[in-house]
This record gives C-alpha cells, structure tokens and sequence, in this order.
C-alpha cells in the first residue's frame, strides 16, 4: 500500500510517499527556520501563512520524487493533531482536498504516535517497548504496546524539554533555533561548571514526570547575575551545565521506568531526540535496548505520518471530511501505576 503523507503541525511543511509502512520512496521537508528566525520563535499567524504558500508544491514534489503519481496512492495520512491550529488546518484542508477529488480515504493521524512510529521506519521493533516522546511541545514517557495503543506513565508538568532548551537559548542570545546550538555549545563546555539541581517534584505529581519551569528559572537567573556581578559569562559552560541537568533529569525518570516495568526496549522520537548527549547517555546504558532514528526522521516529518497511517488505513480505518485539527493529543491511555 503506498500512502501519502502530510504533516504542517508547526513550522515544517512536509510530504511523504511511504510503502507499507516502512520504506521511503520520498520525504520532502521544507522548513520556516529562517523564516521565523528574525522572533526567535515560530510566528504562528506567519508559519500557517507560509504554509498555504507551501503545500501545493511540497506534496508535488514529494509525489515527483517517489515516481508517482496521485493516481498510484492508496490513501492521504495527514496530522490533525496536536499543534498550531491555524498550521494544522492548512495540511487537513489540503488533504481533505486531495482526498475529495481523488476518491482516496483519508485517515487524520496524531503527531505523538508518529513521532514514536518514526523509528520503526528504519527497524523492526517488538512491541510492547518504553517510548520517550521529546519535541518542542511534549515530553512523555510512554509504555507502547502498538501503534495505536499508547499509555502514559509521565508526562511533563509544565514546560516541555525543547521548549526548555528554546527558552533559554532565546535568553541568552544563543539563537534559533535553540536546542541544536545549545547541543553545539555544551559539546565545547564543563557540564560541571554550574550546578544546576533537578527541581524535586512536589507531592502529588507523579515520579515519571518532570518539570523544566525552576530549571530554566534558574538557567535565567544565572544570567543576571553575570550581569550584576560582573562575570565574563561563559556561553559553553552554561549550555554544558543546561543540558546535563535537562537530560539527566529525563533519563532519570526513564531508568526507573524501565526497572519497574521490566521492558528494557526504548524508542526515543522527537526532536530533543536528536540530542547528542541524550544519544550517549542512552546508548552507553547497559541493560537498555535503545532506538533512535536517524537525524531527519527525530524532528517533523511527514514519513512518519505516512508510516503509521498504513497502520490505519490497512485496517479500514477511516476519517470523514468533518473531522477538525485539535491542538491537544487524544487517545491515550493514562496509567498511574
Ligand atoms: O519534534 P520537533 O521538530 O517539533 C515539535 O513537535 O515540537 O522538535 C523541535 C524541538 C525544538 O524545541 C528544538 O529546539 C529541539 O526539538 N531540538 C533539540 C535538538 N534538535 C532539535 N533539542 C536538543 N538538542 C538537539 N540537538
Ligand atoms: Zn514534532
């Protein structure tokens, strides 16, 4: 089965054509960074503006580069959430579209499950494994029992990891955006220059959750001491000491997952995926069977969307053209053991 995907949640704008759910024939990613890099933040109005612009092209070129045409597709998987509602709705209106003139099902697929599909596109993977969910707008660790059958043990508690890493690049005047070039500094920095603590949880929140709100407080605050104090601020040491607390704060929660639930297989998606020093803590870890997938396929994409919506559409799933974009994820189990 061949299936076109479409992803637009946030600032890439992305087709796919994928077969059976595994191999890639074509993933065109054309991306806003630049776009955006003047707000050091993606501009939601400008990125679903930029996409409408977009689109069109984006899905012919994926479809010319997988030598095919809309004819050869067997169906259209297209994000419908969670993300930027005006993005969203850029990429599903455009599908529903395609869909209506083409005669092919449609199926609207959640960015989250994609993201934690994303490496069974380079693999095979058993199931059930521990999935860590780590992008701009989530952070969730996850047990995974299929593709559809998601159940969070912890989730964060207020900001996400990349967004963390985004916040406090944007403070500093690293640049956008942030989590990339935080990676790039800390490699040249001593993590053990600043002491910054994992926040222990209050009471009541749950021990696979985090939470990156006082971390990049105190990130922050660090900063203006610099300012009154005078220091000659030191951006690799700041970036190294930032991201050994950030990460070892996720692999913490993550290693405890593992030893009380027994599944030792973990799958790590998303963006923050792609970070260096969360690769190494993660693959030097004895006893754990990590998968990552390539650099391209951590951050959006639309092969992911592609990959899982085979998943749906082989079983005879289907969406209706009145289904909407939401901006939360939806259909997960939540389980507090
Ligand atoms: O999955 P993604 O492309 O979009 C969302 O669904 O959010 O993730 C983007 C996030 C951004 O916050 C970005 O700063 C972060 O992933 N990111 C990284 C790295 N590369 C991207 N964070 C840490 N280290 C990296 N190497
Ligand atoms: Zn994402």
């Amino acid at each position: 089965m061949l299936i076109l995907g479409i992803e637009s949640s946030c600032d890439e704008c992305s087709a796919a054509v994928v077969d059976d759910g595994k191999t890639i024939l074509s993933n065109e990613i054309a991306t806003q960074i630049d776009i955006h890099k003047p707000y050091e933040g993606v501009v939601p109005e400008i990125a679903s503006r930029t996409h409408t612009e977009w689109i069109s092209g984006v899905v012919r070129k994926a479809l010319e580069d997988s030598d095919k045409t809309i004819a050869d597709i067997d169906g259209i998987a297209v994000t419908n959430r969670p993300g930027l509602i005006g993005s969203l709705m850029v990429g599903l209106s455009f599908a529903k579209g395609l869909s209506l003139a083409s005669g092919k099902p449609f199926i609207g697929i959640d960015h989250i499950m994609a993201h934690l599909y994303a490496a069974q596109l380079e693999r095979d993977i058993e199931y059930p494994f521990l999935g860590l969910l780590v992008s701009g707008g989530h952070t969730i660790i996850s047990i995974v029992r299929d593709f559809d059958d998601i159940e969070v043990l912890g989730t964060t508690i207020d900001d996400a990891c990349g967004e963390a890493y985004d916040k406090v690049a944007k403070h500093y005047g690293f640049g956008y955006p942030g989590g990339q070039l935080i990676d790039r500094l800390a490699a040249k920095g001593d993590p053990r220059a600043f002491n910054f603590p994992d926040p222990s949880l209050h009471k009541g929140e749950h021990r696979y959750d985090v939470s990156y709100s006082g971390l990049k407080t105190a990130v922050i605050n660090q900063l203006d001491q610099f300012h009154v104090e005078g220091y000659e601020k030191s951006p690799e040491n700041i970036a190294a000491s930032f991201q050994k607390a950030a990460i070892n704060m996720l692999t913490k929660r993550l290693f405890k997952a593992v030893a009380d639930t027994g599944i030792n297989r973990v799958v790590a998606g998303g963006g923050v995926a792609a970070n260096s020093y969360l690769r190494e803590s993660l693959e030097n870890k004895k006893n754990i069977d990590i998968y990552f997938p390539s650099m391209e396929l951590c951050t959006d994409n639309a092969a992911m969307i592609a990959g899982i919506g085979y998943h749906y559409l082989k079983r005879g799933d289907r969406s209706s053209l009145d289904v909407t974009a939401g901006s939360r994820v939806a259909g997960f189990r939540k389980k507090y053991p």
